[in-house]
């Protein structure tokens, strides 16, 4: 879907060294420099909100998500000089994401056209910036750059046909779930008041603690937010299947006790909202209980590595996890320390006419600007 230099376009050696640059590029120490130009994307992005209003929060955050990766994965040249026709562009890829192209990816309909069309101007967008970079010797301190300046093992650096495939392959796999995990984060916290609490008051007391501030520590401290996201996600996964190949005959054991072989060749779908609901694993699996992932209860473990698989697992598992949560943190800190928010429509059902399932319509919240103290 990106270009035949990335992913299953590639041999297995070369798309295992693509991964790891996916994955060094998001290591917590590379993490650390993109929290003041997300803090600053979202300060800016909300500045335009009145003092009172009503939104969209689907509409918003797939807004601000878009400005968040343009900005930090493939940086500012993009950012500053071309981001209106670069998200453009980008939605006619998502648009090209649905149940008739995922069966017959090349026929030419219409929206396989445009989507094809977009990847290939996208790519030429993010080729121009590489070549740019590169003849000018200028560095920036984002996701592109790492990506230009990862080497395979022997040495050979990349190309910008596999670094503006790459980028692309990233911004789709980290833009559409943040935004609908956001999303239904929001949905969550307003028709919880308990939780949206509990959220407010570990702002306050962070607040207090470090005089407003954000950095890469102080989001790592903010677990009753985290708990929050990760409940969202778990009923409300952003990905609704994973997909594996058998490797080797296998054998499953059931918690009854029985035993079935898993022959090699077989393909394995992990439906991960029913993974997430299992009640031997959650306890009333149905009910938004962000308190049991809490030391003690920590049901997400109770079942072995793979109870809980809103971000994969395994050799697949999301690179991007760590990146996704302090983003989502960021733009939550920010709304709870500046808005008063009240869920005006009702609680949003999946949209399972989706290829990626969302919150069905629209998520309407009205808001008014509020101070926390000591900010
Ligand atoms: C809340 C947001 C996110 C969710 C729920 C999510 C979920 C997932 C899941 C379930 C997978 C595994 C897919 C599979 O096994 O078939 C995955 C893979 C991946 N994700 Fe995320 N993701 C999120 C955000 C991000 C972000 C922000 C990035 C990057 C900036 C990212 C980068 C990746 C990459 C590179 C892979 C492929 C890993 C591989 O194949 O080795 N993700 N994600």
């Amino acid at each position: 879907m990106f270009g035949t230099e990335m992913g299953f376009a590639v041999d297995y050696a070369t798309r295992m060294e693509q991964t790891r640059f996916f994955v060094d590029s998001l290591r917590p120490a590379q993490l650390r420099s993109y929290v003041d130009p997300m803090v600053q994307e979202v300060e800016n992005y909300f500045a335009k909100w009145g003092e009172q209003g009503v939104v969209d929060l689907k509409y918003e955050f797939e807004e601000l998500l878009m400005l968040i990766s343009s900005r930090c994965l493939v940086g500012k040249e993009v950012r500053e000089k071309m981001f209106g026709e670069f998200c453009t562009l980008f939605h006619e890829i998502e648009e090209g994401v649905n149940f008739a192209s995922f069966m017959f990816p090349y026929i030419p309909i219409p929206v396989n056209r445009r989507r094809d069309r977009a990847r290939i101007r996208l790519k030429g967008i993010i080729s121009e910036v590489v070549r740019s970079r590169k003849i000018f010797n200028s560095v920036e301190d984002d996701v592109l750059q790492r990506f230009i300046d990862s080497t395979y093992k022997g040495g050979r650096g990349t190309t910008v046909e596999e670094v503006s495939g790459m980028m692309l392959g990233l911004i789709f796999a980290g833009k559409h779930t943040s935004a609908m995990t956001t999303t239904w984060t929001g949905a969550c916290l307003l028709s919880h008041a308990k939780y949206f609490d509990a959220a407010l008051e570990e702002q306050k007391q962070i607040i207090r603690k470090y005089n407003g501030n954000i950095d890469y520590n102080i989001l790592s401290e903010m677990v009753t937010l985290h708990s929050c996201i990760k409940e969202a996600a778990r009923m409300h996964p952003a990905l609704p299947t994973l997909v594996r190949q058998v490797k080797k005959d296998s054998i499953v054991r059931t918690k009854e006790g029985h035993e079935y072989v898993i022959p090699r060749g077989d393909t394995l779908v992990n439906l991960v909202m029913v993974n997430n609901r299992l009640a031997h694993i959650y306890k009333d699996p149905m009910v938004y209980d962000p308190d049991r992932f809490r030391p003690g209860r920590e049901e997400d473990k109770a079942g072995g590595k793979f109870s809980y698989t809103s971000f994969g697992g395994g050799r697949h598992a999301c690179g991007g996890e760590a990146y996704a949560y302090m983003q989502i943190k960021i733009i939550f800190s920010h709304l709870l320390r500046n808005f008063e928010m009240e869920l005006i429509s009702s609680f949003p059902k999946p949209d399972w006419s989706k290829f990626l399932p969302e919150p069905k319509g629209k998520v309407m919240v009205s808001y008014k600007r509020c101070h926390l103290p000591s900010m």
